[in-house]
């Protein structure tokens, strides 16, 4: 698979061969991010080192590995976080970043376990430190990949109510999911709802600027916002009376572009902390278009029209 002016055109790349810390997949399915369309866009390159085409998380079978500490992986159902080559029959990926395909979720659907995991975890796992306390957690953008996961950590796993922003028609699948609050972004004030309610502790934000302002009025006291998206522009004024008064805390990443030693921690906590209720089925990965890997461009277009409800997997058979 290769990028060539915007558009994806099947290719003959060679057969990877893993490093000595890695191990080589062959792909089952490969998820789709909103990343890998601003990549192809030309706006979001591969990082140094990483395959220039794209796929940020796969899942398949470990058929080599580098060194022979990892032998026992030989033949293991996985899936794995990836800096990028993920839309290809092929992948190798450090072993660090490699995790079980949990005990209820099959093989393709794991593929859009990663890169939602660890960017939810890692943005919003220090909810799970007090989870006793009661919050209330705001996760815009609710019906995507990434929210539909938001939604099920906050409420299952970090046990606050749950508010999402997105389309009315959701509603009912977001409450099934475990939302207190569905938001339609496009008939309500999400900022002046959540202010009435008593503020948002935790928000995480996919919007960037056209929401930073309401943002900060959604925000309780103590509240912490999580940027972690820029769908909607990346330059916003800020009011700085507004933040000091809610002693707020603003945080924004970049999963990929975090080093390799944090992403390989960020792996190991949530297979500790968030793997056991996919296992048990408490959390559940919403995959609900799968398409063969040759589709890759209909798969962006679906994607980048919006409306779309949870994961999109792209499968290699
Ligand atoms: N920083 C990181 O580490 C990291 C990691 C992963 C993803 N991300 C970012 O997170 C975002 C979501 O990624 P994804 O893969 O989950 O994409 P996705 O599946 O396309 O989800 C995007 C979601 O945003 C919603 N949305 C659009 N406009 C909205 C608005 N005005 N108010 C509320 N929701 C709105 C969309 O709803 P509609 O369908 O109704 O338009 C859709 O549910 C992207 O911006 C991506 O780049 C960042």
């Amino acid at each position: 698979m290769t990028v060539s002016g915007g558009s994806l055109t099947a290719a003959q790349v060679p057969e990877p061969a893993p490093g000595p810390d890695e191990v080589l997949i062959e792909v089952a399915a490969a998820g789709v991010n909103r990343a890998d369309l601003l990549q192809v866009a030309g706006h979001y390159p591969s990082p140094q080192g990483a395959p220039a085409w794209p796929g940020l998380e796969v899942s398949g079978t470990i058929v080599d590995v580098g060194s022979a500490d990892n032998a026992t992986l030989l033949g293991a159902e996985v899936c794995a976080l990836l800096p990028g080559g993920g839309y290809a029959q092929y992948a190798t990926v450090d072993a660090g970043l490699v995790l079980p395909v949990p005990e209820n979720v099959s093989l393709a659907d794991a593929a859009g376990l990663p890169e939602a995991a660890a960017t939810v975890y890692s943005n919003l796992g220090y909810l799970l430190e007090d989870a006793s306390r009661k919050r209330r957690v705001l996760v815009h953008g609710g019906s995507g990949g990434v929210g539909t996961f938001a939604v099920q950590f906050a409420r299952k796993l970090a046990d606050a109510e749950t508010w999402t922003t997105a389309r009315g028609e959701f509603t009912k699948q977001l409450e099934a999911l475990g939302a207190d609050r569905v938001v339609d972004y496009r008939s309500e004030d999400f900022a002046a709802l959540a202010q009435e309610a008593g503020g948002a502790d935790a928000i995480l934000d996919v919007i960037g600027a056209a929401y930073f302002e309401p943002n900060l009025k959604a925000l309780a006291q103590d509240g912490r916002l999580a940027i972690i998206g820029l769908q909607q522009g990346n330059a916003a004024q800020i009011h700085l009376g507004g933040l000091l008064a809610k002693r707020a805390t603003i945080t924004g990443t970049t999963l990929r572009a975090r080093p390799l030693d944090q992403r390989r921690q960020i792996l190991a906590e949530v297979f500790e902390r968030v793997w056991p209720a996919l296992d048990t089925g408490d959390i559940k990965p919403v995959v609900t278009t799968k398409l063969p890997l040759g589709e890759a461009a209909e798969a962006h277009r679906l994607m980048g029209a919006g409306g779309h409800f949870g994961k999109i997997v792209l499968t290699a058979k």
